[in-house]
């Protein structure tokens, strides 16, 4: 049997009435931009787009070239495809309206144009997340304001894998799907529907240098898993760490695992150091669609309700379990 394209796939999900043509034409169009950052994150050094960018963003980082690259190619690709009455981008200090009010569509788009930047001059994989909202009703002229709605609030969300493979993981709220990019013939296509992560797990995934500026809660679950076989939680874990939060997302809806990013010292007077929008919101639907749990560890991250464009939240998502095990030190304290 012939492989299942993204535009199939996609036609499918329109017919059993879960997306409509918009939606479906809007999740084309991200897909295809996609395409084009991947083809600049593989030239590498070959096409001049690393290093520096020279410029900073809202979030008070350093940009890479890429960073501002694959922005450009986000907003450029979606400015006129007549889906989208605006967006907002980790990289803009504000979002946007699309310009041209003829051309304005019912949907908002939210993305991390280039997830793990601090990979890209070391070969390591990095991705683009996005959430796709709807435009409030009667809003013809989208603000920020318009974009703060929960992530129950999302009707699809994903990632793309610049890896060894280029991948795409999708959901519209009917499961998670993962595609890979067949690069000969420049289409998406499907290599894994329905994905299931298992409820139990052996792995982390934490930023351990963090350890000492970590809450007492988060102190008390890692020591926890630390102790192995012999400790509270009867078996050993293993660790591992990208720093692309799609890689480590990834391997976890891939073989099971939970994801912390927990508050720190460093990050609590910003209420975290993943952003709510376009990083947390995302990836927990992606995670509870494929059967995982996502929490800020005191609250389901899908029902926070969001005050700021770039608000920021703790993270603790993957195998369900798991989750569960870790909200239970930080429910309390
Ligand atoms: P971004 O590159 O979009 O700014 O996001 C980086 C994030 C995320 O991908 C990763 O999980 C985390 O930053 C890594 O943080 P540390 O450098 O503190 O490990
Ligand atoms: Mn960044
Ligand atoms: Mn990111
Ligand atoms: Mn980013």
């Amino acid at each position: 049997m012939s492989p299942i394209s993204l535009t199939r796939h996609l036609i499918e999900e329109q017919h059993a009435g879960h997306i409509n043509a918009d939606l479906r034409l809007l999740i084309e169009v991200v897909a295809r931009a996609c395409k084009s950052i991947s083809i600049a994150v593989g030239k590498g050094a070959l096409g001049g787009v690393l290093g520096e960018a020279g410029t900073g963003n809202v979030q008070g980082e350093a940009q890479k070239k890429l960073d501002v690259l694959s922005n450009e190619i986000l907003l450029e690709a979606n400015a006129w495809g007549g889906h989208l009455a605006g967006l907002a981008s980790e990289e803009m200090d504000h979002s946007q309206a699309i310009p041209d009010a003829a051309r304005r569509g019912n949907y908002l788009l939210l993305f991390d144009p280039l997830d793990g930047s601090s990979n890209i001059d070391v070969n390591v994989s990095v991705g683009t997340i996005f959430s796709v909202l709807r435009c409030p009703e009667g809003v013809t002229e989208p603000r920020d304001e318009d974009f703060l709605q929960p992530g129950t609030a999302q009707v699809a969300a994903g990632y793309t894998v610049y890896g060894p493979s280029t991948l795409l993981v999708l959901t519209t709220g009917h499961g998670t799907h993962v595609f890979t990019l067949d690069r000969e013939i420049g289409s998406f296509l499907l290599t894994r529907r329905d994905v299931r992560i298992p409820a139990d797990t052996q792995e982390f995934a934490i930023n351990m240098s963090n350890q000492r500026h970590w809450e007492p809660a988060t102190q008390r679950y890692i020591a926890d898993l630390l102790a192995g076989k012999t400790g509270p939680r009867g078996k050993d874990f293993n660790m591992r760490w990208v720093a692309s939060m799609v890689a480590d997302v990834h391997r976890i809806l891939s073989r099971g695992g939970i994801f912390m990013y927990p508050l720190d010292a460093k990050c609590r007077e910003k209420g975290g150091r993943l952003r709510l929008m376009y990083e947390a919101n995302p990836m927990a639907f992606v995670v509870e669609q494929a059967g995982g749990a996502a929490s800020t560890g005191r609250q389901r991250l899908l029902e926070v309700q969001p005050t700021a464009l770039h608000q920021r939240v703790p993270v603790f998502l993957g195998s369900r379990n798991e989750v569960a095990a870790a909200v239970g030190y930080h429910a309390d304290g």
